[in-house]
């Protein structure tokens, strides 16, 4: 008998199990396929990774700006490829290694849920007081005719040379990061997306000035198109969003309630049967990797007697695109649909000497916005290189639930980007 048995070793899971080995609990982790899930083999890591060689790739191309002359630079895809599996795979040790230290046993197969506290994989049954479901997320597959020729984020990634043209379905994280990979790499990159602005849910004047980054930098963007048959081109992404990986589980027969997002939790990570948790993109809440693993240590601590929660208002979102566009909060349309009174900030980042040394003729900003009787951090918001780094800072602010005045004595390196949040901060703390 477990006190937990994980399914799914995703970082929802993984870092999920290792933190209840730590608390020196029986722990079995089950997985299908490799340790690390989406994030570690389809996901984050591998993206960035190209996204790396793609920005070095541009700049080489752009070194002459900084007064450094370069010969004839050429991107070589397969040894690109090669790259980021070992980035990968080196990341993928780190999992093994922090599940062993954690004391936790890897179980290979696939789960499916018995009763509240048994699973059956392979055959067998495992018993456990606790259940965590950390099953993730696979793209979705919308009803476009054709859509079964298309790429998708799991096999993007195989792609071993740079297609001459590249048709995106869907303006959101994945299609904006892949957009500016393939655009920096030599391709025609067309982005197709349904709603009138790319990235929503981002602050509306972010996403605004993303939109004429990229179209600036040559990227075609189609917006209030709704693609029902695949468009022409030598390569078509499917990045219209994912969808919860809820079957073959046994959620069913075991009356674990499921809403069109995915399995409902409260903000400990319960749902409605006691014992059985969920935590990640199976929830359909945040999708998003640090998200997941929060929630999940969120609910190992619950399980065992720790009374914890996740903030959702403290969880920074970053889009890895170049320029990166970093958020935390309440977006400016939030706040004036839920009629909340708040102030508003906005800097270039150009403010931070720093930002005009690293990025020659970039532009970028940082909005914030506080509450407008007390002063507290509602949201930042911010679009430009180095804003992935400093996003943390404004999160803590809102974690802690601080005011402008505490925030403005927080001192800042100099000289960094994050000094275009300072002065956001004072921009707030002048009015
Ligand atoms: P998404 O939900 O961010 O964007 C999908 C977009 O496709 C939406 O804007 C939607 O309006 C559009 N769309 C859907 N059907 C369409 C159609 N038929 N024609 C045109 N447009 C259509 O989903 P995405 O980009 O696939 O990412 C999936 C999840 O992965 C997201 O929830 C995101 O949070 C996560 N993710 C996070 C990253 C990060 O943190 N940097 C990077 C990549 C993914």
């Amino acid at each position: 008998m477990y006190d937990l048995i994980v399914i799914g070793a995703g970082p929802g899971g993984y870092e999920a199990a290792a933190h209840a080995g730590r608390m020196g609990k029986k722990v079995a982790l089950i997985e299908k396929e490799r340790l690390g899930g989406t994030c570690l083999h389809a996901g984050c890591i591998p993206a960035k990774t190209l996204l790396r060689s793609s920005r070095l790739f541009r700049e080489c191309r752009e070194a002459a700006c900084y007064g450094v002359r370069l010969g004839s630079v050429e991107f070589d895809m397969p040894a690109v490829v090669e790259r980021k599996n070992r980035v990968v795979g080196a990341l993928a040790k780190g999992v093994e290694g922090l599940l062993k230290r954690a004391g936790v046993e890897v179980i290979p197969g696939s789960a499916r849920l018995a009763a509240r506290n048994a699973v059956e994989v392979g055959g067998e049954r495992h018993e456990a007081a606790n259940i965590l479901i950390a099953t993730g997320s696979r793209p979705a597959v919308p009803p476009i005719s054709g859509i079964d020729t298309a790429l998708d984020s799991n096999t993007v990634f195989a792609l071993d040379r740079i297609p001459a043209s590249v048709a995106i379905i869907g303006g959101g994280y994945i299609g904006l990061e892949f957009a500016c990979f393939f655009h920096e790499i030599g391709s025609q990159v067309r982005v197709y997306e349904m709603l009138p602005q790319i990235a929503s849910g981002c602050d509306g004047e972010i996403s605004s000035r993303l939109l004429q980054i990229l179209k600036r930098a040559g990227i075609e963007f189609h917006l209030g198109a709704k693609v029902e048959s695949v468009p022409a081109a030598d390569c078509v992404l499917n990045a219209t969003g994912r969808a919860p990986v809820l079957e073959s589980l046994g959620l069913e027969d075991a009356g674990v309630a499921v809403s069109r997002k995915g399995i409902r939790t409260s903000d400990t990570g319960k749902t409605n049967i006691p014992g059985v948790w969920a935590c990640g993109d199976v929830t359909g809440r945040r999708m998003l990797a640090h998200a997941a693993t929060r929630e999940g240590i969120v609910a190992v601590n619950n399980m065992f007697g720790r009374r914890d929660r996740i903030r959702y208002a403290a969880v920074p979102s970053v889009i890895y695109t170049h320029p990166e566009v970093a958020s935390v909060g309440r977006t400016e349309e939030e706040l004036k649909a839920g009629a909340i009174e708040y102030s508003k900030s906005v800097v270039p980042m150009s403010v931070a000497g720093r930002f005009l040394v690293e990025h020659e003729g970039a532009t970028g900003m940082v909005k914030v916005l506080a509450g407008a009787k007390y002063g507290e951090i509602l949201g930042v918001h911010a679009i430009g290189d180095g804003a992935s780094e400093f996003i943390v800072a404004a999160a803590a602010m809102i974690e802690t639930e601080m005011c402008v005045e505490q925030a403005s004595e927080i001192v800042f390196p100099h000289p960094t980007v994050s000094e275009a949040l300072k002065e956001a901060i004072a921009g707030i703390g002048r009015r």
